[in-house]
């Protein structure tokens, strides 16, 4: 049943890491045409997190300006959703809620299904609003995307962590009820427990990610959606933002459109600007879309944006939400060039000496090199525990 009360995406902060790789240095390194980066999977840059940064202080530094600016006192649940987890027990945001200074007062999870999860936590949010919109929920998407070196994943690592204050009468995005849903088996992309960089088959992926995309379409009509020609732009899930393009032709082929590219420009360009240079967050990479959506276009007031996430393995959900009028006041556009613009461009062999990095397992203290600039950094590996500190 249709609930009266408006609950959605109160405010929104992203984070990004310490430094960038040009994909002008990986072409430069294997004898690519940029031309394949550039404009065949739409990306020109990627962030590189610093050796004392992880999806924890990334989540840290992502959510920290909500806290800052609402306080926590209506915050009782904080969901973490990572495909990239640091340990199999132990919820990521366990430690966010230390280095925030959380009330323990509060539950913590993380949840996972790949680049999907956000969604879920986003969803799962909701209903405990409905419950009592008196509370708010943070949720925190957070990954760090590493694929082996020298493989066709390469080029589309990335890393940042977005934060979503979710809660009652929201002043950014109102998110509407109806979501079509889709889960299917494939192995398209996944991370065995013993290995940091994870697999993928690309061109599987591609295929499950259009399946999906119709599929939760399908679903979506089939609970009363909206009609396609009612979205101002869709933000979907992108791994690369070529991936995006491909996504969106095919929704629109499979409803009967003859490909309009000018349509599907204006569709999602807007929703690009940050993923193209960020690279792949996986579970954060569908609400980068739509904080570059929302700092770049013109008034979208009470205009309908659709989403698509689709989390490898597979599951996805179509949903719709309503920018609520006045949204602008609250937005955090220039935080977020900044976060961007603040990246220290690494050399090619630097990159690589950062990506062969990982922390010995001997139970050990390591101490990380001081790398980061930023408030929250991973200080130690200290007999198996992760040592973080606040600046
Ligand atoms: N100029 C312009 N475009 C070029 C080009 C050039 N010089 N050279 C190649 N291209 C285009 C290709 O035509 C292709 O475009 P198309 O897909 O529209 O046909 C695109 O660049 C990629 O080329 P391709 O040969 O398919 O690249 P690849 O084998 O290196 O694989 C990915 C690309 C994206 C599949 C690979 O990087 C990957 O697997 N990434 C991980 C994806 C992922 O994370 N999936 C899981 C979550 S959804």
């Amino acid at each position: 049943m249709a609930s009266a009360l408006a609950v959605g995406i109160h405010d929104l902060s992203f984070a990004t890491t310490e430094f960038v790789l040009p994909h002008t240095a990986l072409a430069a390194h294997n004898g690519t045409d940029i031309g394949k980066y550039h404009l065949g999977i739409g990306q020109r840059s990627m962030s590189v997190p610093a050796a004392d940064e992880d999806i924890v202080t990334l989540g840290a530094a992502a959510a920290a300006p909500l806290i800052a600016r609402h306080g926590s006192d209506a915050v009782r649940t904080v969901v973490f959703a990572t495909e990239s987890s640091i340990d199999q027990a132990k919820a990521a945001g366990v430690y966010v809620h230390s280095l925030l200074g959380l009330p323990s007062a509060t539950r913590v999870v993380e949840l996972k299904q790949a680049c999907y999860g956000a969604t879920a936590a986003l969803q799962f949010a909701i209903g405990l609003v409905h419950r009592d919109p008196a509370q708010r929920v943070l949720v925190i998407a957070s990954d760090v995307s590493k694929y082996d070196l020298d493989s066709p994943g390469e080029a589309t690592q990335g890393a940042a962590a977005v934060a979503l204050l979710v809660g009652a009468d929201p002043a950014l995005v109102r998110i509407e009820e109806p979501s079509g849903v889709f889960t299917a088996d494939v192995m398209d992309f996944w991370r065995p427990n013993y290995r940091e960089a994870a697999l993928v088959d690309g061109q599987e992926s591609i295929t499950a990610y259009l399946q999906a995309v119709e599929g939760t379409w399908k679903d979506y009509v089939e609970q009363g959606g909206r009609k396609l020609d009612e979205f101002a732009a869709f933000c979907y899930h992108q791994p690369f933002t070529k991936m995006a393009y491909k996504a969106h032709r095919h929704l629109l082929n499979s409803n009967g459109h003859d490909t309009d590219e000018a349509r599907v420009a204006r569709d999602l360009a807007l929703t690009t600007a940050y993923n193209t240079v960020v690279g792949n967050s996986y579970t954060a990479s569908v609400y980068l879309g739509l904080a570059s959506l929302l700092d770049h276009a013109d008034d979208l007031s009470g205009r309908a944006v659709a989403f698509l996430s689709y989390g490898s393995g597979s599951v996805a959900e179509f949903f719709a939400g309503t920018v609520v009028p006045g949204y602008r006041a609250h937005l955090r556009t220039q935080e977020h060039r900044e976060a961007i613009d603040r990246r220290e461009t690494l050399d090619y062999a630097r990159y690589r000496a950062l990506h062969r990095r990982s922390f010995p397992t001997d139970g050990g203290d390591h101490p990380t090199p001081a790398q980061t600039t930023g408030r929250y950094r991973l200080a130690a590996l200290r007999g198996h525990k992760r040592i973080y500190e606040t600046r």
